[in-house]
């Protein structure tokens, strides 16, 4: 790790504390911090003297011992193998994640923000391919995969849909897997199916990332959202143990809250409120894993009465191509997350997120873009997340990570400071 934000960052992950926490911890003013915290090429950025640096580490080297004293030797195998499913290089579902192997891939994602924000280039994974599989409809999933292997140097080949494959002569899920992997250095899978990728995963050694699999997980999702919630609360010198999320809408058939309320419920003392449209509610499994974590949950169908006091509102569309023939009543207006009803009941600090698309076709009463406007919207920092998020993924599974920040080269095109016109100022200079 290079750069002294990252190791700031990643110290008070570790920590889990606050910038105000750590600052004092440190003995220095939050606003030393704050300006070590910013950019390198940020004008109000500032050196952290070495004298601190030192006793960063010092202070982590200390709380690892105290760990080791605590729960046996730490766990220093590549990150690849702790959190791999049956001994191999892949992400099937988030609970192959604990809150240390968390961390450490957060770890890898800050490292590639410069990539991520087109300051740096790297050529790691120089003479990989990348084969994409998506037999769903994706956006920012597929391209978002493709963009992050390409950022490491890689090559991507692509199919969507079952038309254009095989698949759609009757071939097994076995052979489709087995073939690729002769062609190509790592898989991401959707598939309508629940526990589909999984089958892919079991007929190749190759890295195999799932990318959604029906109603059953999209734990890529689930680790940026995370990511983007700790890089948020950082800011406003929050904690993520302790917190207060509300969660809207499909939450039966969405897969992404499915991965984000047990990645979540690694951390502690959380409360969550579920608010969701009749027979849309959160799978009973589900809610027993949290409550056993000694989280607190409670469902309601009054949004109003949900979001009161959430500091993360967590909107999701409902997922009507799942539904097998019910009759379930979709967003009635009063299910709609908008600008009036996040002024009567949210806080000035709410973070407001989704992990899109919206459905803006009239009726579908999704996240409302009367908020576009409001800094507290998050949709947009959270998928630029995605970027930096999936390139530690692919690193990690292929084993390059040490090897990231040392090949990194300046950029040689410009780019604009901010991304889209109406981010918010603070975008990039956290
Ligand atoms: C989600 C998905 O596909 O599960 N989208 C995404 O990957 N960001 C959510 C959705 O489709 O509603």
């Amino acid at each position: 790790m290079s750069q002294q934000q990252d190791i700031l960052r990643d110290a008070m992950r570790r920590l889990n504390l606050t910038r105000d926490a750590f600052s004092g911890r440190l003995g220095v003013r939050r606003r030393a911090l704050d300006t070590w915290l910013l950019p390198a090429d940020s004008s109000e950025s500032r050196a952290m003297p070495e004298m601190v640096g030192k006793f960063v580490a010092e202070i982590l080297q200390r709380e690892a011992l105290g760990a080791a004293v605590g729960t046996g030797a730490p766990d220093d195998r590549p990150l690849a193998q702790r959190i791999g499913a049956e001994g191999k290089p892949q992400l099937l579902s988030v609970a192959q994640f604990d809150r240390g192997s968390l961390e450490d891939l957060f770890q890898v994602a800050d490292i590639m923000q410069p990539i991520a924000r087109r300051q740096k280039v790297t050529r790691i994974l120089e003479g990989a391919v990348l084969g994409s599989l998506f037999f769903e409809a994706s956006t920012r999933t597929r391209v978002s995969f493709g963009a992050a292997f390409c950022r490491l140097g890689g090559t991507v080949c692509d199919t969507t849909g079952f038309t254009f494959s095989s698949m759609a002569k009757g071939e097994s899920i076995y052979d489709t897997s087995r073939v690729m992997s002769g062609y190509v250095d790592a898989l991401v899978v959707r598939h309508p199916e629940q526990g589909s990728v999984a089958e892919f995963a079991r007929a190749t050694n190759i890295p195999v990332i799932n990318a959604g699999d029906g109603p059953g997980e999209h734990p890529s999702q689930a680790i940026l959202d995370l990511y983007t919630i700790q890089r948020e609360f950082s800011r406003m010198g929050k904690l993520v143990d302790g917190t207060h999320v509300a969660m809207v809408g499909d939450l039966k058939y969405g897969r992404t809250v499915h991965s984000l309320i047990r990645l979540l419920a690694l951390y502690r003392g959380l409360k969550f409120t579920l608010i969701a449209p009749p027979s849309l509610e959160m799978p009973a499994y589900l809610l027993e894993l949290v409550a056993r974590n000694g989280h607190v949950i409670e469902q309601t169908t009054s949004l109003q009465e949900g979001l009161r006091g959430a500091d993360v509102v967590y909107a999701t569309r409902i997922q009507k191509e799942r539904f097998a023939g019910e009759e379930i009543e979709g967003y009635t207006p009063e299910f709609q997350v908008c600008k009036a009803l996040v002024d009567a009941v949210c806080k000035p600090d709410t973070i407001l997120m989704h992990p899109l698309p919206r459905d803006g076709r009239p009726g579908a009463n999704d996240l409302s873009v009367d908020l576009n406007h409001d800094p507290r919207l998050a949709i947009f920092r959270q998928t630029d997340n995605g970027i930096p998020v999936r390139m530690a993924l692919f690193a990690v599974l292929m084993g390059v990570e040490k090897q990231v920040a040392r090949s990194m080269r300046d950029a040689g095109w410009r780019s604009p400071a901010h991304i889209g016109p109406d981010d918010a100022d603070f975008d990039g200079l956290d």
